[in-house]
């Protein structure tokens, strides 16, 4: 099969670009290295420099069976801050992904949306059902390309998959930018010896889900059976809730390290308690998360071990 990544040097998208390689499907990605790495990428992956939402710097996605849209600003944060940018990145950008998918007559959209469409949701696991009330323009900028790819999908002839991401981490996250997601962070204090900062008391949970089920994720709603015209949207976790003092220590586990906890005043907007009902992903799309956070703590430290001394 032919495939379009879009980030596909980034984070997730550069581990779904192995895999696809790896099984011998043809792969264009589309990333303009803003945060991404071109070494990630595998040689035979056709690699073009640009950003989706300027359509004269497309490849050429003729033949193109899945487009796989990851290319975003990943960050609640930040879409507080670089608001049209956020804007153009996670909203504009999928609106363009469409229109190519439309002129090149893709039949297959999967795209990268986030357990932030959600808010803070009382009722747990939060079930797809309870999205609508976004608190940040982050949480707004998913919502709103999910329904864009609902909407355009009958006049586009194409299906879609929205897959919801929890909390993902592993083998090249960033731990460096102010937006890293907690685990990175957490590991890079192990490293270094110091405390990790926790923000409130650590007894608030999320759903990590390793980067390697991401990726099956992402491979499974590819197959999925979905009729022309339709759109599902799935969240994709583990179905399991770990509070961030049971992530500490679990990290004790794993490193060795003493790494003590620094209390701090809890961040503005911090949802409470996540963790995703995993029922409709295994039920439409065939997916499960495999890998336990031990196991998937141990792979990233596996990763990092190498670059001792280098940033990571
Ligand atoms: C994360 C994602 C976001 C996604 C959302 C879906 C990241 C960076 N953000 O936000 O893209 O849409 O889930 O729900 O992955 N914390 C600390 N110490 C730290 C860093 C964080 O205590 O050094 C706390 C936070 O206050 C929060 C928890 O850890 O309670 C998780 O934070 P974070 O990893 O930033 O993710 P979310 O805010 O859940």
């Amino acid at each position: 099969m032919k495939f379009l990544v879009t980030g596909g040097a980034g984070f997730i998208g550069s581990h779904v670009v192995d895999a696809l390689v790896a099984r011998g499907d043809e792969v264009v990605v589309i990333d303009n290295l803003s945060s991404g790495t071109r070494d990630y990428l595998p040689a035979n992956a056709i690699f073009h420099h640009g950003n989706v939402e300027q359509p004269d710097a497309w490849p050429d996605a003729s033949g193109v069976d899945v487009i796989v849209h990851l290319a975003a600003r990943p960050s609640v944060g930040e879409s507080w801050t670089n608001i049209l940018e956020a804007h153009h990145d996670n909203l504009s950008a999928t609106l363009c992904v469409i229109r190519m998918a439309m002129q090149y007559a893709v039949p297959r959209i999967v795209t990268a949306s986030s357990a932030a469409v959600y808010g803070s949701i009382e009722q747990l696991p939060i079930s797809e059902a309870g999205a609508g009330d976004p608190m940040s323009p982050y949480g707004f900028q998913k919502l709103a390309s999910e329904a864009y790819l609902k909407l355009f999908a009958y006049r586009g002839a194409y299906s879609g998959v929205n897959l919801r991401f929890f909390n993902v981490y592993g083998e090249r996250q960033s731990a460096t930018s102010e937006y890293s997601g907690v685990i990175a962070k957490f590991i890079a204090a192990a490293r270094n010896g110091q405390p990790a900062t926790i923000y409130g008391t650590g007894s608030q949970t999320r759903d990590f889900v390793h980067v390697s089920d991401i990726v099956r994720a992402i491979l499974a709603a590819s197959a999925a059976s979905v009729n022309p015209g339709s759109v599902l949207s799935v969240n994709v976790g583990t179905g399991q809730q770990t509070s961030l003092l049971e992530l500490l220590q679990c990290l004790r586990e794993v490193t060795g390290a003493c790494l003590p906890p620094n209390f701090a005043a809890p961040r503005a907007g911090d949802i409470g308690q996540s963790v995703a009902d995993t029922s409709a992903a295994e039920k439409l799309i065939g997916f499960k998360a495999q890998t336990v956070l031990s196991e998937g703590l141990q792979k990233y430290l596996r990763w990092l071990e190498p670059q001792e001394g280098r940033s990571s």
